[in-house]
Protein backbone atom coordinates (compact mmCIF):
# COMPACT_ATOMS: atom_id res chain seq x y z
CA UNK A 1 0.00 0.00 0.00
CA UNK A 2 0.78 3.37 -0.61
CA UNK A 3 2.57 4.80 2.66
CA UNK A 4 1.98 8.66 1.62
CA UNK A 5 -1.80 7.59 1.73
CA UNK A 6 -1.76 5.51 5.11
CA UNK A 7 -0.26 8.39 6.41
CA UNK A 8 -2.69 10.77 4.89
CA UNK A 9 -5.45 8.95 6.28
CA UNK A 10 -3.94 7.88 9.88
CA UNK A 11 -3.46 11.46 10.61
CA UNK A 12 -6.82 12.23 9.52
CA UNK A 13 -8.54 9.36 11.83
CA UNK A 14 -5.91 10.56 15.23
CA UNK A 15 -6.79 14.33 14.55
CA UNK A 16 -10.65 13.52 14.54
CA UNK A 17 -10.76 10.81 17.53
CA UNK A 18 -12.66 13.14 19.81
CA UNK A 19 -11.87 10.35 23.18
CA UNK A 20 -9.64 7.82 24.22
CA UNK A 21 -11.62 4.72 22.84
CA UNK A 22 -11.50 6.43 19.21
CA UNK A 23 -7.67 7.20 19.57
CA UNK A 24 -7.03 4.04 20.77
CA UNK A 25 -9.08 2.16 18.15
CA UNK A 26 -6.87 4.59 15.54
CA UNK A 27 -3.84 3.32 17.10
CA UNK A 28 -4.68 -0.30 16.72
CA UNK A 29 -6.16 0.27 13.00
CA UNK A 30 -2.72 2.04 11.80
CA UNK A 31 -0.10 0.62 14.29
CA UNK A 32 -1.60 -2.34 15.99
CA UNK A 33 -0.78 -6.30 15.39
CA UNK A 34 -3.48 -6.08 12.66
CA UNK A 35 -2.89 -2.44 11.70
CA UNK A 36 -1.92 -1.24 8.11
CA UNK A 37 1.78 -0.41 8.59
CA UNK A 38 2.27 -4.07 9.92
CA UNK A 39 0.91 -5.01 6.43
CA UNK A 40 3.58 -3.03 4.76
CA UNK A 41 6.28 -4.39 7.04
CA UNK A 42 4.54 -7.76 6.50
CA UNK A 43 4.38 -6.68 2.63
CA UNK A 44 9.01 -6.47 2.31
CA UNK A 45 9.55 -10.42 2.33
CA UNK A 46 8.02 -10.07 -1.86
CA UNK A 47 10.10 -6.49 -2.82
CA UNK A 48 13.80 -6.33 -4.10
CA UNK A 49 16.17 -5.62 -2.21
CA UNK A 50 16.01 -2.09 -3.74
CA UNK A 51 12.59 -1.37 -3.21
CA UNK A 52 13.22 -2.44 0.62
CA UNK A 53 16.43 0.30 0.81
CA UNK A 54 13.82 2.58 -0.79
CA UNK A 55 10.72 1.74 1.50
CA UNK A 56 12.32 0.55 4.63
CA UNK A 57 13.61 3.74 6.29
CA UNK A 58 10.18 5.76 5.05
CA UNK A 59 8.02 3.16 6.92
CA UNK A 60 9.94 3.01 10.20
CA UNK A 61 10.01 7.01 10.26
CA UNK A 62 5.81 7.31 9.64
CA UNK A 63 5.61 4.70 12.27
CA UNK A 64 7.42 6.97 14.99
CA UNK A 65 5.59 9.99 13.26
CA UNK A 66 2.48 8.38 14.22
CA UNK A 67 3.23 6.94 17.79
CA UNK A 68 4.62 10.51 18.54
CA UNK A 69 1.14 12.20 17.09
CA UNK A 70 -0.78 9.47 19.21
CA UNK A 71 0.88 9.64 22.67
CA UNK A 72 0.83 13.61 22.20
CA UNK A 73 -3.12 13.00 22.45
CA UNK A 74 -3.22 10.55 24.72
CA UNK A 75 -1.67 12.71 27.73
CA UNK A 76 -4.32 15.87 26.73
CA UNK A 77 -7.36 13.69 26.71
CA UNK A 78 -6.04 12.31 30.57
CA UNK A 79 -5.00 15.82 31.74
CA UNK A 80 -8.06 17.14 30.66
CA UNK A 81 -10.50 14.68 31.98
CA UNK A 82 -9.13 13.99 35.54
CA UNK A 83 -10.40 10.68 36.51
CA UNK A 84 -8.70 10.74 39.98
CA UNK A 85 -11.22 13.61 40.82
CA UNK A 86 -14.22 11.99 43.16
CA UNK A 87 -17.02 15.46 42.90
CA UNK A 88 -19.21 13.24 45.33
CA UNK A 89 -16.42 13.70 47.89
CA UNK A 90 -17.62 15.93 51.03
CA UNK A 91 -15.23 18.96 51.32
CA UNK A 92 -12.62 19.08 53.52
CA UNK A 93 -12.75 21.29 56.96
CA UNK A 94 -10.93 24.27 56.44
CA UNK A 95 -8.86 25.09 59.93
CA UNK A 96 -9.15 28.13 61.19
CA UNK A 97 -6.37 30.21 63.73
CA UNK A 98 -6.90 30.53 67.08
CA UNK A 99 -5.63 31.91 70.12
CA UNK A 100 -2.35 31.22 71.73
CA UNK A 101 -2.55 29.81 75.02
CA UNK A 102 -0.68 32.60 76.74
CA UNK A 103 -2.95 35.16 74.91
CA UNK A 104 -5.65 33.47 76.18
CA UNK A 105 -4.41 32.94 79.99
CA UNK A 106 -3.89 36.65 79.77
CA UNK A 107 -7.35 37.72 78.41
CA UNK A 108 -8.97 35.57 80.69
CA UNK A 109 -6.70 37.51 83.46
CA UNK A 110 -7.62 40.80 82.20
CA UNK A 111 -11.53 39.89 82.61
CA UNK A 112 -11.01 39.03 85.64
CA UNK A 113 -8.94 42.00 86.89
CA UNK A 114 -11.36 44.48 84.88
CA UNK A 115 -14.51 42.66 87.16
CA UNK A 116 -12.75 43.39 90.49
CA UNK A 117 -12.56 47.26 88.75
CA UNK A 118 -8.94 47.23 87.59
CA UNK A 119 -7.55 49.43 84.80
CA UNK A 120 -5.53 48.04 82.01
CA UNK A 121 -2.17 50.14 81.62
CA UNK A 122 0.74 49.37 79.10
CA UNK A 123 4.87 50.34 79.11
CA UNK A 124 7.88 50.13 76.67
CA UNK A 125 9.59 46.83 76.23
CA UNK A 126 12.89 48.87 75.55
CA UNK A 127 12.87 50.46 79.02
CA UNK A 128 15.82 53.26 80.87
CA UNK A 129 17.94 51.49 83.45
CA UNK A 130 16.35 54.31 85.74
CA UNK A 131 12.83 52.98 85.23
CA UNK A 132 13.90 48.89 84.82
CA UNK A 133 16.14 49.51 88.60
CA UNK A 134 16.98 52.97 90.05
CA UNK A 135 13.19 53.86 90.54
CA UNK A 136 12.55 50.95 92.08
CA UNK A 137 15.04 51.01 94.68
CA UNK A 138 17.56 48.95 92.93
CA UNK A 139 20.65 51.65 93.08
CA UNK A 140 23.64 50.64 90.49
CA UNK A 141 26.15 48.43 91.78
CA UNK A 142 23.54 46.96 94.80
CA UNK A 143 23.93 43.60 94.67
CA UNK A 144 19.65 42.54 94.02
CA UNK A 145 20.44 43.92 90.53
CA UNK A 146 21.72 40.00 90.18
CA UNK A 147 18.15 39.38 90.76
CA UNK A 148 17.83 40.20 87.00
CA UNK A 149 19.86 39.10 84.47
CA UNK A 150 19.87 41.78 81.87
CA UNK A 151 19.83 42.29 78.17
CA UNK A 152 21.34 45.36 77.56
CA UNK A 153 20.57 47.95 74.67
CA UNK A 154 23.18 50.62 75.62
CA UNK A 155 25.01 50.77 78.76
CA UNK A 156 25.76 54.60 80.02
CA UNK A 157 26.77 56.56 83.22
CA UNK A 158 23.23 58.27 83.19
CA UNK A 159 20.67 55.59 84.09
CA UNK A 160 18.27 57.65 82.56
CA UNK A 161 19.77 57.48 79.24
CA UNK A 162 20.94 54.00 79.44
CA UNK A 163 18.50 51.66 77.86
CA UNK A 164 17.58 47.68 78.35
CA UNK A 165 15.16 45.29 77.75
CA UNK A 166 12.77 45.36 80.47
CA UNK A 167 12.95 42.47 82.91
CA UNK A 168 10.08 42.58 84.43
CA UNK A 169 6.37 45.07 84.37
CA UNK A 170 7.25 46.89 87.55
CA UNK A 171 8.94 49.84 86.03
CA UNK A 172 5.32 50.75 84.70
CA UNK A 173 4.40 51.67 88.57
CA UNK A 174 6.62 54.35 88.62
CA UNK A 175 5.60 55.44 85.05
CA UNK A 176 2.04 55.56 85.64
CA UNK A 177 2.33 56.92 89.35
CA UNK A 178 4.52 60.26 87.87
CA UNK A 179 1.60 60.70 85.94
CA UNK A 180 -1.55 59.86 87.40
CA UNK A 181 -2.57 60.83 91.36
CA UNK A 182 -4.18 58.21 93.78
CA UNK A 183 -6.55 56.52 94.20
CA UNK A 184 -6.32 54.03 91.71
CA UNK A 185 -5.56 49.87 90.88
CA UNK A 186 -4.10 48.93 87.49
CA UNK A 187 -2.88 45.71 85.84
CA UNK A 188 -0.10 46.04 83.09
CA UNK A 189 0.44 42.45 81.12
CA UNK A 190 3.51 42.56 79.06
CA UNK A 191 6.65 41.06 77.66
CA UNK A 192 9.78 41.02 79.73
CA UNK A 193 13.26 39.41 79.18
CA UNK A 194 16.05 37.90 81.02
CA UNK A 195 19.95 37.13 79.93
CA UNK A 196 19.63 33.55 81.16
CA UNK A 197 19.85 30.04 80.62
CA UNK A 198 16.71 28.50 79.62
CA UNK A 199 15.15 24.84 81.21
CA UNK A 200 11.46 23.88 82.07
CA UNK A 201 10.63 27.12 84.08
CA UNK A 202 13.06 29.79 82.91
CA UNK A 203 12.71 31.33 79.14
CA UNK A 204 14.69 34.24 77.97
CA UNK A 205 11.28 36.05 76.81
CA UNK A 206 8.21 35.53 78.95
CA UNK A 207 4.71 37.71 80.34
CA UNK A 208 4.43 39.23 83.02
CA UNK A 209 1.11 40.58 84.82
CA UNK A 210 1.86 43.46 86.90
CA UNK A 211 -0.13 44.52 89.58
CA UNK A 212 -0.82 47.89 91.25
CA UNK A 213 -3.25 49.48 94.14
CA UNK A 214 -2.70 52.64 95.80
CA UNK A 215 -4.60 54.68 98.11
CA UNK A 216 -4.99 56.08 101.31
CA UNK A 217 -5.98 52.98 103.61
CA UNK A 218 -4.86 49.93 100.97
CA UNK A 219 -3.72 46.62 102.97
CA UNK A 220 -1.77 43.78 103.30
CA UNK A 221 -5.26 42.32 103.81
CA UNK A 222 -6.36 43.56 100.38
CA UNK A 223 -3.49 42.25 98.68
CA UNK A 224 -4.21 38.99 99.94
CA UNK A 225 -7.81 39.40 99.09
CA UNK A 226 -7.08 40.64 95.16
CA UNK A 227 -5.12 37.39 95.15
CA UNK A 228 -7.38 34.99 96.38
CA UNK A 229 -10.43 36.06 94.59
CA UNK A 230 -7.97 35.88 91.25
CA UNK A 231 -6.86 32.45 91.49
CA UNK A 232 -10.17 31.30 92.47
CA UNK A 233 -11.74 32.98 89.88
CA UNK A 234 -8.79 31.89 87.12
CA UNK A 235 -8.87 28.27 88.61
CA UNK A 236 -12.84 27.81 89.55
CA UNK A 237 -12.11 27.61 93.36
CA UNK A 238 -10.01 24.52 92.40
CA UNK A 239 -6.25 25.16 93.47
CA UNK A 240 -4.23 25.30 96.40
CA UNK A 241 -2.06 28.07 97.29
CA UNK A 242 0.59 29.19 99.70
CA UNK A 243 1.84 32.68 100.50
CA UNK A 244 5.55 32.77 101.49
CA UNK A 245 7.91 35.67 103.00
CA UNK A 246 10.12 37.26 100.52
CA UNK A 247 12.45 39.67 99.56
CA UNK A 248 12.27 42.42 96.65
CA UNK A 249 13.62 45.60 96.75
CA UNK A 250 10.28 47.48 95.63
CA UNK A 251 8.01 46.20 98.49
CA UNK A 252 8.34 45.60 102.58
CA UNK A 253 7.05 43.26 103.25
CA UNK A 254 7.61 41.19 100.46
CA UNK A 255 5.84 37.54 99.29
CA UNK A 256 5.86 34.36 97.05
CA UNK A 257 2.89 33.36 95.91
CA UNK A 258 3.46 29.30 95.02
CA UNK A 259 0.87 26.94 93.55
CA UNK A 260 0.43 23.52 93.87
CA UNK A 261 0.28 21.47 90.54
CA UNK A 262 -2.51 19.36 90.79
CA UNK A 263 -2.98 15.75 90.39
CA UNK A 264 -3.86 15.62 86.43
CA UNK A 265 -0.93 17.51 86.27
CA UNK A 266 2.83 16.08 84.26
CA UNK A 267 4.65 17.48 88.18
CA UNK A 268 1.61 17.08 90.16
CA UNK A 269 2.19 17.55 94.01
CA UNK A 270 5.03 20.04 93.16
CA UNK A 271 4.91 24.04 94.09
CA UNK A 272 5.43 26.62 91.29
CA UNK A 273 6.24 29.77 92.04
CA UNK A 274 3.88 31.77 90.36
CA UNK A 275 4.12 35.55 91.85
CA UNK A 276 6.06 38.07 93.78
CA UNK A 277 3.90 40.27 95.58
CA UNK A 278 3.99 42.97 98.69
CA UNK A 279 2.84 46.69 100.59
CA UNK A 280 4.94 49.01 97.89
CA UNK A 281 8.34 50.57 99.49
CA UNK A 282 8.48 54.21 100.58
CA UNK A 283 11.48 54.76 98.49
CA UNK A 284 9.48 53.46 95.30
CA UNK A 285 6.92 56.37 96.21
CA UNK A 286 9.47 58.87 96.62
CA UNK A 287 10.55 58.28 92.66
CA UNK A 288 7.16 58.78 92.44
CA UNK A 289 6.97 62.13 94.36
CA UNK A 290 4.52 60.68 96.25
CA UNK A 291 4.06 61.35 99.82
CA UNK A 292 4.60 58.57 102.07
CA UNK A 293 2.76 59.26 104.64
CA UNK A 294 -0.43 60.00 103.16
CA UNK A 295 -0.78 56.70 100.62
CA UNK A 296 0.21 53.22 100.97
CA UNK A 297 0.04 50.35 98.19
CA UNK A 298 0.34 47.02 97.27
CA UNK A 299 2.29 45.53 93.89
CA UNK A 300 2.66 41.98 92.84
CA UNK A 301 4.39 40.72 89.86
CA UNK A 302 2.46 37.06 88.26
CA UNK A 303 3.92 34.85 85.87
CA UNK A 304 1.72 34.79 82.65
CA UNK A 305 3.53 31.39 81.46
CA UNK A 306 3.78 29.91 84.81
CA UNK A 307 -0.02 30.54 85.31
CA UNK A 308 -1.01 28.94 81.76
CA UNK A 309 1.56 25.80 82.65
CA UNK A 310 -0.56 25.68 85.87
CA UNK A 311 -4.13 25.44 83.74
CA UNK A 312 -3.23 23.74 80.80
CA UNK A 313 -0.79 21.28 82.38
CA UNK A 314 2.16 21.80 80.61
CA UNK A 315 5.41 20.32 81.66
CA UNK A 316 7.64 22.61 79.72
CA UNK A 317 7.74 26.49 79.32
CA UNK A 318 9.57 26.35 76.54
CA UNK A 319 6.65 25.01 74.59
CA UNK A 320 4.92 28.05 74.67
CA UNK A 321 7.86 29.17 72.12
CA UNK A 322 8.21 26.32 69.83
CA UNK A 323 5.88 27.35 66.88
CA UNK A 324 5.48 23.60 67.06
CA UNK A 325 1.52 23.10 65.30
CA UNK A 326 1.26 19.33 67.61
CA UNK A 327 1.72 22.04 70.53
CA UNK A 328 -0.34 25.23 69.72
CA UNK A 329 -3.56 23.08 67.98
CA UNK A 330 -4.01 21.26 71.49
CA UNK A 331 -5.71 24.54 72.85
N1 LIG B 1 9.21 42.25 89.42
C1 LIG B 1 9.38 41.01 90.15
C2 LIG B 1 10.12 40.02 89.29
O1 LIG B 1 10.10 40.13 88.11
C3 LIG B 1 8.06 40.44 90.56
C4 LIG B 1 7.39 41.31 91.59
C5 LIG B 1 7.61 41.11 92.90
C6 LIG B 1 6.57 42.33 91.18
C7 LIG B 1 6.99 41.88 93.88
C8 LIG B 1 5.96 43.16 92.13
C9 LIG B 1 6.19 42.91 93.50
O2 LIG B 1 5.15 44.15 91.80
O3 LIG B 1 5.55 43.68 94.40
O4 LIG B 1 10.72 39.12 89.80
Amino acid sequence: MDLEKIRKNAKKAIEEASNLEELKKARSDYLGRKGKLKKVFESFKDLTLEEKREIGPKANKLKEELSKMIEDKVDKFSESSSPNIDITKPGERVRGGHLHPLTRLEDEARHIFKSLNFSVVDGPEVESEYYNFDALNIPPGHPARDMWDTFWVNKQENSKKSFLLRTHTSPVQVRYMEEHKPPFQIIVPGRVFRYEATDASHEINFYQLEGLMVGEDVTFTNLKYVIEEFFNKLFSNDIEFRFRPSYFPFTEPSIEVDIKLPDDHPNGGEWLEVMGAGMVNKRVFDAAHYNPDEIQGFAFGAGIDRLAMVKYNIPDTRLFYSSDLRFIKQF
